[in-house]
């Protein structure tokens, strides 16, 4: 089966068996057969978070389950939804019935089902401030279980699902707790900017989702025209003491304090100034707009997207002592 509709980087590569999920007990049926069991496998929501190098030689199982329903208790409103529903579908959704907490991580591509994987954020809000627990199966024991938000040990771009229990759970339903007032987050100075331009001085949480929407496409490629799979890398943290020595060689360096004392680099004014800002090598590159971002502008492999990402790497770490981690899964 070619995976090249079902990853948002458009790379061609093959996986030898691909299953389709739409039912909870579709999973117990299919890992009630041993084969399927022992088999290398790799689960599937939108694809916009992965990079494939190769084929892939084991079973890839795709979540289809859909399916969004809300209860209203006083001020709380919970929302439960499946994995396979399309995370803008979902904060359209809430955006529409007036509920507030996911606002500003409007279009985000991908799954429900993926949004706890790499705790998503974006424009100062992360999924862990309105995600309440997710329903999981776990693969070894054909069983289902919950997680809390505790549970899940969130971090930036982190959770257990990439750490200590990779690969062992398959998410396939998220409840999330959101607000019927409204609590809006502008901290990030460009959504404030962007609803002054529009003359906007008593913002509803559907004018944030616009705003937010604006500012991301004049950003960020579009997948269904450019390969891409959103930023590259994480942004790095180092230690102060390493940051001051840094910001005395480069002092327009940006940088962003976090809860725990430490800095947190902006990776694309790194990138930019080794160089690489919309630089095209062969088939991928660096979006033009946005230095985080590699694309692919046609026909490129997942092998010439992650050697380019490597060379990145190797060139920030030499002139600014700085590892960058990739945010994107590899895959093979
Ligand atoms: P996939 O790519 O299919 O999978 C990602 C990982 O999660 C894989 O390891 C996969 O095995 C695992 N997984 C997927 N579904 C499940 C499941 N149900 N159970 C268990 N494991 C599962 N991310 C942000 O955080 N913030 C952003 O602002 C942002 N902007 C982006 C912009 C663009 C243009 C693009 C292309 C991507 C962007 N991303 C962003 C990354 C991406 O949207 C998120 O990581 C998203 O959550 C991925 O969802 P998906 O369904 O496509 O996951
Ligand atoms: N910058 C540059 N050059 C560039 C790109 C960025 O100098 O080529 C500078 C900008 O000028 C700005 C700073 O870097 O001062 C931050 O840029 P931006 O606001 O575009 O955000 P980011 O840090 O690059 C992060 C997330 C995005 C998320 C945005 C908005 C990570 C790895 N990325 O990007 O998430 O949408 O903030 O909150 O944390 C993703 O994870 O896939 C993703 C797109």
């Amino acid at each position: 089966v070619s995976l090249k509709n079902f990853n948002t980087f458009g790379i061609d590569a093959n996986a030898k068996y691909f299953a389709e999920i739409s039912r909870e007990d579709e999973l117990v049926e299919l890992f009630a057969d041993e084969q399927w069991k022992q088999m290398p496998r790799l689960i599937l929501g939108g694809g916009s978070n992965m990079l494939m190098v190769a084929d892939f030689d084991g079973l890839v199982v795709r979540l289809n389950i859909r399916g969004i329903e809300h209860h209203i208790n006083h001020d709380e409103v919970h929302v439960e939804a499946g994995a396979g529903e399309v995370w803008n579908d979902l904060v359209n959704y809430s955006v529409n019935h007036g509920f507030a907490g996911m606002e500003n991580l409007s279009l985000i591509p991908g799954s429900v089902g993926a949004s706890p994987i790499q705790n998503i954020g974006a424009y100062g809000v992360e999924l862990k401030d309105v995600f309440e627990s997710c329903r999981a199966f776990e693969i070894a024991t054909s069983t289902f279980r919950t997680f809390t938000n505790a549970e899940c040990k969130f971090g930036y771009r982190e959770s257990v699902f990439k750490s200590e229990l990779a690969g062992q759970y398959i998410i396939v339903s998220v409840k999330y707790k959101l607000s019927a007032i409204p609590q809006l987050n502008l901290k990030y100075g460009a959504i404030e900017e962007e609803l002054q331009n529009r003359g906007i001085t008593q913002p509803t949480i559907k004018d944030v989702s616009q705003v937010v929407s604006y500012i991301r496409v004049s950003k960020l490629p579009d997948p269904s025209t450019i390969g891409n799979a959103g930023s590259f890398f994480k942004n790095p943290v180092i230690p102060i003491e390493q940051f001051t020595a840094l910001q005395q060689k480069y002092p327009t360096v940006v940088n962003y304090p976090t809860s725990d004392g430490n800095i947190k680099l902006a990776a694309g004014w790194l990138i930019e100034q080794c160089g690489w800002k919309g630089k095209t090598v062969g088939q991928t590159g660096t979006w033009k707009n946005q230095a985080l971002v590699l694309v692919n502008h046609g026909n490129a492999t997942g092998k010439e997207v992650y050697t380019l990402s490597s060379q990145i790497i190797d060139s920030v770490y030499t002139k600014f002592g700085v590892i960058l981690q990739r945010e994107v899964n590899v895959i093979g």
